[in-house]
């Protein structure tokens, strides 16, 4: 079982070609709490790089699987540049329940945080042509069920940018706002949100405490009406990976 948790699709893309090329199957993170996994032969979790750690949103949802320590277990992480502590997080919270990282790997793909600091994700897209072998190899590594690490170690910037009093401050440039005067009520964002954070109040989106800043919200938003870092959001500056649609974000 291919577990993953997305926000604008690079990782969902890349856990459903790892679920093609073994003949797996996908489910969202969050729909894995509760489920029995211990017989899966394998379980992968594939997710993005936030703020220089796995989303805090993957850390607190780690701990509640169900999940076996003879399954091969791997994690590949999907970054704009580096994963930094998102590893070492990861690797550790599974040492707590008894699981051994059999296998793990990044991919470099457009970074959909890049708006919030005045870039366009879009002009990114050299980046899967640049790491497509570098897809391929993880692929075959995952098929052959081969065991290695591709990552740094503990990164102490890292660390103390997740401290959550550090967090509160500085992550504030990712976390999404609603624009009242644009939104239209229409409720996409709720649906993409996969930590369900987004409500409808008097017709508009409102945001709960539960922000994992994946930004689906921002780059789904018809009418570009969640905004960051204090920026109207461009349409050509939103974001999703091209394999990627609305509906695969809201179906499962
Ligand atoms: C809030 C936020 C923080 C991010 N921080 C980092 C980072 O520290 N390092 C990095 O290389 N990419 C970073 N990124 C880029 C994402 O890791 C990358 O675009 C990822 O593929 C997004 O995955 P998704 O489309 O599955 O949501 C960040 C993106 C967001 C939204």
């Amino acid at each position: 079982m291919i577990l993953y948790f997305s926000g604008t699709g690079n990782s969902l893309a890349i856990a459903r070609q790892i679920a093609e090329k073994v003949g797996d199957k996908i489910m969202p993170l969050r729909e894995a709490v509760g489920k029995d996994l211990t017989g899966e032969k394998r379980i992968g979790l594939v997710f993005p790089t936030y703020w220089l750690d796995a989303p805090i949103a993957v850390r607190d949802i780690v701990p509640q699987l169900n999940i076996s320590p003879s399954s091969y277990t791997f994690v590949v992480i999907t970054c704009g540049a580096q994963t930094n502590n998102a590893v070492w997080s990861v690797r550790r919270i599974l040492r707590q329940k008894g699981v051994k990282l059999s296998y793990c790997n990044k991919i470099r793909v457009p970074d959909s945080s890049a708006l919030a600091f005045g870039r366009n994700p879009n002009s990114q897209a050299w980046k899967f042509e640049r790491y497509a072998p570098r897809l391929e190899q993880i692929l075959n590594d995952i098929a052959d069920e081969k065991h290695g690490f591709h990552y740094a170690g503990f990164d102490p910037l890292g660390w103390l940018l997740n401290r959550p009093s550090i967090a509160a401050k500085t992550q504030n440039s990712t976390r999404p706002v609603c624009n009242t005067d644009k939104c239209v009520g229409c409720g996409i964002c709720a649906k993409v949100c996969p930590q369900k954070n987004i409500t409808l109040a008097d017709g508009k989106a409102q945001l709960g405490d539960n922000c994992a800043m994946c930004l689906a919200c921002l780059h789904f938003c018809p009418h570009q009406s969640m905004e960051v870092n204090g920026k109207a959001t461009l349409a050509e500056r939103q974001y999703h990976h091209p394999e990627v649609e609305l509906k695969d974000m809201i179906e499962f």
